[in-house]
């Protein structure tokens, strides 16, 4: 291939889909000042000795630093530090503003809530073209729970698991004649909600129907709603709130009706307030138990799928966790 029929474009998205963790790498000038860099080179090397790699651009503000110092840090970066990244990224700021450093075993500066952190010593540098390649010996390190940042195609990724045991995907053979499959994301996400229910229904010493929880639970995050008001946050499950759903939950001492201006407005009663967060309390340990069975980073995974999902089917529905401020001045 010839230099001028090759497309760096090109190249450059190709070597992206190789799916990366991102890092961290930090070094002390000999004045003190402390320099990083967000770096996706890292590599392992060798396990004895143990040594890893990363290169860094000639062009980089820090390169005369991680050229004068034998000593740098690599910091793999957890989910949370997807803004650290950024910033280390940029250039021209005070990228160690209010960061409070741990300490380390060389001069190099050491974040933490990392995902793993490597305290190494350069033993190699060798010529990689536009960049220069550091190969270092590492001299301690530690690891944490935290799922780690990923980067893929130029973007950030969370990465969920693939169990060893593969669930059946597209395996299941579909109903005659109409495809209907247990790999529908309707049915799954059908099926994964009213087992997460049923669950929770074997929990719950009031028995109402579901639909009167979720009445409780907007009135708990949002009090003092008409009947339609109700219906805004609720209407769209296709079983609407009725005035026989509220008469219930009156006569049970749950909301009390209040009449002003010929508006009827309902109110959580402290019995109300009472069910509705055992109700939320009872969801919540359910909810804890499903997902310490996920771990951390799927679980991460998992949510951010299903808001992407709920943007993109959202009918326009009022938002139920905004400020009431901010509801108000969108009326
Ligand atoms: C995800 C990601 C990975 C990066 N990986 C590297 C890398 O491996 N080597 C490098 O030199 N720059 C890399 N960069 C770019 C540097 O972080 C960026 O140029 C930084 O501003 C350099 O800092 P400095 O000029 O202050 O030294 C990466 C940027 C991002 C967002």
């Amino acid at each position: 291939m010839s230099q001028s029929s090759f497309d760096t474009r090109a190249f450059r998205s190709a070597l992206g889909t190789f799916t990366t963790g991102v890092t961290i790498i930090t070094a002390q000038a000999e004045d003190g000042t402390p320099v990083g860099i967000t770096a996706n080179s890292f590599n392992s090397v060798s396990m004895d000795p143990p040594l890893v790699l990363w290169s860094l651009a000639k062009n980089a503000q820090s390169l005369p630093v991680f050229n004068s110092t034998d000593h740098w840090n690599v910091h793999v970066l957890s989910t949370e530090q997807e803004a650290l990244s950024g910033r280390f990224a940029s250039r021209g700021e005070d990228k160690f503003a209010e960061i409070v450093l741990d300490e380390g075993i060389t001069p190099a500066p050491l974040l933490h809530d990392c995902t793993a952190r490597f305290q190494c010593r350069t033993v190699f540098t060798h010529d990689g073209g536009d960049h220069l390649i550091f190969i270092g010996e590492v001299l301690a390190f530690d690891q944490s729970e935290l799922p780690p940042l990923v980067f893929q195609s130029g973007q950030y990724a969370f990465t969920a698991r693939k169990p060893r045991e593969t669930p059946r995907l597209t395996t299941g053979t579909p109903a005659p004649e109409c495809g209907y499959t247990e790999d529908l994301v309707g049915y799954l996400l059908g099926r994964a909600h009213f087992q997460m229910l049923y669950q929770l229904r074997q929990q719950q010493s009031k028995t109402f129907k579901d639909k009167l929880f979720y009445i409780l639970s907007v009135l708990i995050v949002r009090d003092n709603q008409t009947l339609q008001e109700l219906n805004g946050y609720i209407g769209y499950t296709g079983d609407p709130v009725t005035q026989e759903d509220l008469d219930t939950l009156e006569t049970e001492g749950c909301i009390v009706a209040e009449v002003e201006g010929g508006i009827t407005r309902y109110r959580l009663t402290g019995e109300g307030r009472d069910i509705s967060l055992h109700q939320i309390a009872a969801a919540k340990a359910v909810e804890e138990d499903l997902l310490a069975k996920l771990g951390p980073g799927d679980t991460l995974a998992l949510k951010l799928l299903l808001k992407r999902l709920i943007n993109d089917s959202d009918p326009g529905l009022p938002d139920l966790w905004s400020t009431p401020e901010t509801i108000g001045d969108t009326q």
